[in-house]
């Protein structure tokens, strides 16, 4: 298969990439490199510096290279930023989603797996969270991801479009050599291992939450199997199963102070952090149920809290 992979040279895109390469499949990455990393591409990939928000440009990379599914990871992913700047967001991600899928109509593209996200479901009524629970971002992140999630929808009614939409939750630890490289960088993985290098002074925001510690919980998943699961959703679809969306969490929730813990005992190092305010917007507990994944793709995520943070730490040294 020729698998088009847009947003290829960001975080779990060039992961996912590396490991659709490995399985010796035909890797094409369209990524305008406004936030990702040309090294982090797979050698074996073909690459284009393109952007989803030029029509022309996407086009021309069809009409050479006929791709038979699509991998969409280029977006936006910054829940504060979106807040502030609503618009960008809405251009980013639903504009370019929009434009890739109208060139996938015009050379008959009838795959897509969606780099979708657990924001689209705001903040939870029932942990842990299945992907019937009710859709309702509180942010406009999530709602550019849902608006994206629709726009699938209505193109399959439409047109027969196929499409898988994984609702990533935390992802984190490095793989292939690349690892989480954001500027800024806001997530806590990184942050907690910059601190335990005296590189940054760490925040956790709030400890009076309704947790047993009081600090938020979340569900942290290796990028590894985050890249598995595309695969297989990619297999799913040539099954010619239904079009649906996928939770892929680990099941398992840890609170910030358990990460900090968790990272002081692999890294050998003490880790100073302050108590600061809640952060807008953070649920107090964000975990997958990822009974469907297992079920219906055969996924279930393999690596543990400790190779997470064991794999980011290596990475992080190697910066
Ligand atoms: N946190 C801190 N200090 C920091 C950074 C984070 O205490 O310096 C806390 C946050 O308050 C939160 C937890 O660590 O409780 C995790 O925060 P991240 O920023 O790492 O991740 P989020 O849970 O906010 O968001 C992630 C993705 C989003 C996605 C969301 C869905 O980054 O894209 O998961 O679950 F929408």
């Amino acid at each position: 298969m020729k698998i088009l992979v847009t947003g290829g040279a960001g975080y779990i895109g060039s992961t996912t990439a590396h490991h659709l390469a490995e399985q010796g499949q035909k890797v094409v990455v369209l990524d305008n490199l406004s936030n990702g990393h040309q090294f982090a591409i797979p050698k074996k990939a073909v690459f284009y510096n393109a952007d989803l928000l030029e029509p022309t440009q996407i086009d021309s990379v069809f009409q050479k290279e006929k791709p038979d599914a699509v991998i969409h990871f280029a977006g936006l992913i910054q829940v504060g930023e979106s807040v502030k700047e609503p618009l960008k967001y809405y251009q980013t991600n639903v504009s370019g989603t929009l434009n890739l899928l109208f060139a996938m109509k015009k050379y008959a593209c009838q795959k897509i797996v969606f780099s979708s996200s657990a924001a689209v479901y705001g903040n939870p009524t029932q942990i842990p969270i299945s992907e019937t629970a009710k859709l309702s971002p509180v942010n406009p992140y999530g709602e550019t991801k849902l608006l994206a999630e629709k726009m699938f929808e209505t193109c399959r009614q439409s047109y027969g479009l196929q499409y898988v939409n994984l609702r990533y939750f935390n992802a984190c630890g490095a793989a292939f050599g690349v690892g989480e490289n954001h500027q800024p960088e806001t997530h806590l993985i990184p942050l907690v291992l910059s601190a335990a290098q005296q590189k940054f002074d760490l925040s956790v925001f709030g400890n009076d939450y309704e947790t047993p510690d009081g600090s938020c919980i979340r569900d942290y998943v290796h990028v590894f199997d985050l890249a598995s699961a595309h695969a297989k959703a990619l297999e799913y679809l040539n099954g010619q199963k239904p079009s649906t969306a996928f939770n892929l969490g680990s099941g398992n929730g840890f609170s910030v102070l358990e990460i900090i813990r968790k990272a002081e005992e692999i890294t050998g190092k003490k880790i100073q952090f302050r108590i600061k305010p809640r952060r807008e917007g953070d649920p107090a507990r964000l975990v997958a149920s990822n009974e469907k994944a297992n079920k219906e793709l055969g996924w279930k995520p393999t690596k543990s809290l400790e190779e997470i943070i064991s794999s980011a730490w290596k990475f992080e040294q190697s910066k």
